[in-house]
């Protein structure tokens, strides 16, 4: 069963092809250079952009594949921008109409679940942790067509506040990576963190409180004239992330008891996260770190689920 997937719903487009669940092929054009001067992804910009990388991916598929060897077709269908959906979409699906075979329209998130089970099998009930620059989430999966939301952000999600943050500091954009490098070189000197957030649902999130918390800080230094300790802050901020996300999925592991646990989502390339993550459960999944943020490999990999029997 060979699968063809195209995700374009943010800044990447990326085609892949999986067989049964053997990767084959994947190939990504990511816009974060042109985004990264005005701080954040433009849609205007991701849409055109979209429209010119994917005319690329074509020649490269035809490179690969007879077209016509292609059993299914996947694409994203939400959530996501809407001019960069609609760009795989209509690409999705004149392919479809070309060959003649049947199309899947996915769902992003859980795409993202089935990155860390690429040419891996899922053993339910399985708990997901889903943290990326849009979103931030609790997933239960109880068998392949049966999820439910544990927990959601009531504000932002991690990967925008690592970036707000990183912007505050003066670091750059995107800022996860910047602040987890500040972290390793500073993790033994400073072990602090900062006061833990609390929400009404417990497996709930919410990120704001901790970024307001180091903005404080910040201008708390600039009043007084004092030198902002940028690594201080940084580290500081990383131990609370970790500490929080930990804290839900033990006691989500403790409610729930799944039979395996999965890391998800571009902030799951985090070192700290990753290390805390590991201890958590003895059947600990985490993507390959191409998989890591958006790719068309996961899509084709939910919709491998989605067709293969049992
Ligand atoms: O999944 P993704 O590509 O975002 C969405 O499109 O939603 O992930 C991008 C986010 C950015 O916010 C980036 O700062 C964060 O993931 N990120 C990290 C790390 N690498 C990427 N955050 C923390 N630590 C990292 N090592
Ligand atoms: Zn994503």
């Amino acid at each position: 069963m060979l699968i063809f997937a195209i995700e374009s719903s943010h800044d990447d487009t990326s085609f892949a092809l999986l067989k049964d669940n053997k990767s084959i092929w994947m190939k990504t054009f990511s816009q974060t250079e042109v985004h990264k001067k005005y701080g954040g992804t433009v849609p205007e910009i991701a849409s055109r952009l979209h429209v010119k990388n994917i005319g690329l991916l074509i020649e490269e598929l035809k490179k690969q594949i007879n077209i016509n060897s292609i059993d299914y077709i996947a694409y994203t269908k939400e959530p996501g921008l809407i001019g960069s959906l609609h760009v795989g979409y209509v690409v999705a699906n004149s392919i479809a109409l070309i060959i003649n075979k049947p199309i899947l329209d996915l769902n992003h998130l859980e795409g993202h679940f089935y990155s860390a089970f690429i040419e891996k099998e899922v053993e339910y009930p399985a708990l997901g942790l889903l943290i990326s620059g849009g979103h931030s989430q609790l997933m239960l999966y109880s068998s392949k067509n049966n999820y439910v939301l544990l927990g959601e952000t009531q504000d932002d999600a991690v990967g925008e506040v690592y970036d707000k943050v990183a912007r505050k500091l003066n670091l750059g954009f995107p800022g996860g990576p910047l602040i987890d490098q500040i972290w390793e070189k500073n993790k033994n000197k400073y072990q602090e963190i900062f006061t833990i957030p609390k929400t009404s649902k417990e497996l709930d999130f919410s990120f704001s409180g901790i970024k307001t918390h180091v903005i404080n800080l910040i201008n708390t230094s600039l009043n007084r004239k004092e030198k902002i300790n940028i690594n201080k802050i940084a580290t500081e901020f990383q131990n609370t992330i970790v500490a929080y996300l930990k804290e839900h999925m033990v006691k989500a592991i403790n409610i729930y008891k799944p039979k395996c646990v999965a890391l998800i989502g571009g902030v799951s390339a985090n070192k700290a996260i990753r290390e805390m993550f590991l201890k958590l459960h003895k059947n600990v999944y985490l993507p390959k770190l191409e998989y890591t943020t958006d790719n068309a490999m996961m899509i084709a990999r939910l919709a491998y689920e989605k067709i293969k029997k049992g």
